[in-house]
This record gives C-alpha cells, sequence and structure tokens, in this order.
C-alpha cells in the first residue's frame, strides 16, 4: 500500500489501524481535532452525511479504510439517533463512492467496516459469512451499508466488508465501559448469560483491514471475530479472573431494557459467528482465546 485512505481515523478501531499504516490521508469531521499522534498524516475536512470527499484526500490513494459512524453504544436509541446511526453509514457510503467514481483511477480496494448485527440473535447456530441477514433495525443498517459499499465493485474496485463483532481494548469500545465495573467487584452476567458473544482484540482486528487490504483472495463479507467466540457468562468469568473480582450482579434482561432501551437487543443477542473467511485467506489470529486476549488489557 503506498497511499492508504481511513474514514473514522480518530475513532477506537481507526486509531489503532492508523499505527500500522504509514502516514494516511485522514477524513474526519473536525480536522482541528486530531491528536498529535497522527503526526505526518494530511488531514482533510470531510462530513459523511453531507458530502462526497474532497478530491485531493483521494488523489493517488490506493486503499481505502472506511470506519466512519454515529456510535451505536453511546445514549437511548431514539428516532433521531437512529437516523443518524443509519445516515451515518449508508449515506456516508454513498458519498464516499461518489468521489471514487469521480477519481481518474479509482483505489484497487475499499476495506469497509460493518458489523455481526447483520446476523441478528440466533441462539447456537454456527455462523459464517454464508448465513444470511436478519431483520430488524441493526440487521438492516448493516445489509445497506454492505450494499453501497459493494457498489464500489462497478469502479473495478474490490470490496471487503468486515463484520466486526465486540471489539476488545483498553482505549474504548465496550471494555473502557466494563472494566471499571467489574474493577469494582459490580461485573455479572447480561441477561442469561446463555448467549454466544463474538469478540474480537483490537490489535487483531487492525491487522485483518491490513490484510484484507494486502490479500487480493479476499472479497466480500469477512467476519471481524476470534476463531473462539464463549457465551456471556464465560466471558463474565473471564472478565472477573482477570481483575481477580467476583461476577454476582447479573443484569436480567428486563433491567437491561428499562436502562438502555432497545439497545439492550443488542447486548442480550446470541451470535456463534466464525471467522472462517479471512481464517481459509490464512489470517492469524494472535488473540484467538479470551483468556489470552483480557491478559493484554
Ligand atoms: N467498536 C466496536 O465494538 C464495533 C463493533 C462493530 C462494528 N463497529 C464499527 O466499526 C466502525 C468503527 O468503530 P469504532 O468503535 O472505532 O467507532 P468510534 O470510536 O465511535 O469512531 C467512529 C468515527 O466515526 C466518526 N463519526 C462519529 N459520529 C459520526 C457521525 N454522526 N457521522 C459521521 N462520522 C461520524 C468519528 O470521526 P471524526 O470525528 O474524525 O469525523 C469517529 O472517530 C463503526 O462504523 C462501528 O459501527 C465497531
Amino acid at each position: 500500500m503506498k497511499k492508504p485512505v481511513v474514514t473514522g481515523a480518530t475513532g477506537f478501531i481507526g486509531k489503532h489501524l492508523c499505527s500500522l499504516l504509514t502516514a494516511p490521508n485522514v477524513l474526519t469531521r473536525s480536522p482541528e481535532n486530531v491528536p498529535s499522534e497522527f503526526g505526518s498524516s494530511a488531514c482533510f475536512r470531510w462530513n459523511p452525511q453531507t458530502e462526497a470527499p474532497p478530491g485531493e484526500a483521494l488523489s493517488e490513494c490506493d486503499a481505502v479504510f472506511h470506519l466512519a459512524g454515529e456510535p451505536v453504544a453511546d445514549g437511548r436509541w431514539t428516532k433521531s439517533k437512529k437516523k443518524r446511526i443509519l445516515n451515518s453509514r449508508v449515506g456516508g457510503t454513498w458519498n464516499l463512492i461518489a468521489g471514487l467514481r469521480a477519481m481518474d483511477s479509482p483505489p484497487s480496494v475499499l476495506v469497509s467496516a460493518s458489523a455481526v448485527g447483520y446476523y441478528g440473535s440466533r441462539h447456537d447456530e454456527e455462523l459464517t459469512e454464508e448465513a444470511p441477514a436478519a431483520s430488524g433495525f441493526l440487521a438492516e443498517v448493516c445489509q445497506e451499508w454492505e450494499a453501497a459499499a459493494l457498489t464500489a465493485e462497478e469502479l473495478g474496485v474490490r470490496v471487503v466488508t468486515i463484520r466486526i463483532g465486540l471489539v476488545l481494548g483498553k482505549e474504548g469500545g465496550a471494555m473502557a465501559r466494563m472494566l471499571p465495573i467489574f474493577k469494582l467487584g459490580a461485573g455479572g452476567n447480561l441477561g442469561n448469560g446463555k448467549q454466544w458473544m463474538p469478540w474480537i482484540h483490537v490489535k487483531d482486528l487492525a491487522r485483518l483491514f491490513v490484510f484484507a487490504a494486502e490479500h487480493d483472495t479476499l472479497s466480500g463479507p469477512v467476519n471481524g471475530s476470534a476463531p473462539n467466540p464463549v457465551r456471556n457468562r464465560d466471558f463474565t468469568r473471564a472478565v472477573g479472573r482477570s481483575v481477580r473480582r467476583p461476577t454476582l450482579f447479573p443484569a436480567p434482561a428486563f433491567a437491561l431494557r428499562l436502562a438502555v432501551g432497545e439497545f439492550a437487543e443488542v447486548l442480550l443477542a446470541s451470535q456463534r459467528v466464525l471467522p472462517r473467511a479471512a481464517q481459509d485467506a490464512g489470517f492469524e489470529f494472535r488473540y484467538s482465546n479470551i483468556d489470552a486476549a483480557l491478559a493484554e488489557l
């Protein structure tokens, strides 16, 4: 990769991804707030919801990583929040592709984020990339988001959509919120704890994005989750072990629904996702079991 471009670079996953790339162009709504760790990267102002990216940001780029989107886990899913979740991803992807369409020579690859929300909640079913999509808000957002990204194939761009699971890292995502609760000894199962959780260490996920850009054999959906998903109760015990605290305080489903509304369905969804496409292409996970991943955190 000579010139990568990253959207959502300032986010939790984007920062890890950028640390693996050489001087990527950063597309952001607020160049003035881009932290100094981005060093030699050129930053370009872009609001995914309203416009195509500036041509100079894409000029001569050979790979685009697309991660921008309104946070899903922050705040209640009001009507306006849901509109932002959808528009920032689907509208944002259409706008990005309008920018690629205007290029004389489009990049060779687009690696776009998607989410395991695509699969809905499926009890104990093993979910490889072939499993059909579910219905429901997030599943429909993911389908439209992926469909928008795939239109770049018309331009001769190879497109990979990474269906991301629960991303584990110190600096953000779910762990940053959960760890303080577990450290107080106030952690516990969510609902009955039987639901499967497709987790991935953020360092493996960043490596998977780069791997997808560099491996021509990969295209279409790629599950972005570790090979050993765990049930919520086993995840809870593993987090408790890692911080040496008991995990005696379950959050019953009704309480979760009261506390966070419709987002509770995401926490309670059972998704036994397997990363078949990544492993078939030769990707090696450094954190394939939950205890090793938590130990690194
Ligand atoms: N973290 C997870 O566990 C997880 C799981 C499944 C899927 N994903 C997906 O992976 C992508 C990256 O996740 P992340 O955890 O790194 O997200 P994040 O930390 O919330 O960062 C997302 C980035 O998107 C941009 N953004 C935020 N709100 C926006 C809006 N309303 N319109 C347009 N852009 C907006 C921001 O960049 P600027 O402020 O610089 O513009 C932000 O840095 C997301 O699309 C997310 O849905 C994440």
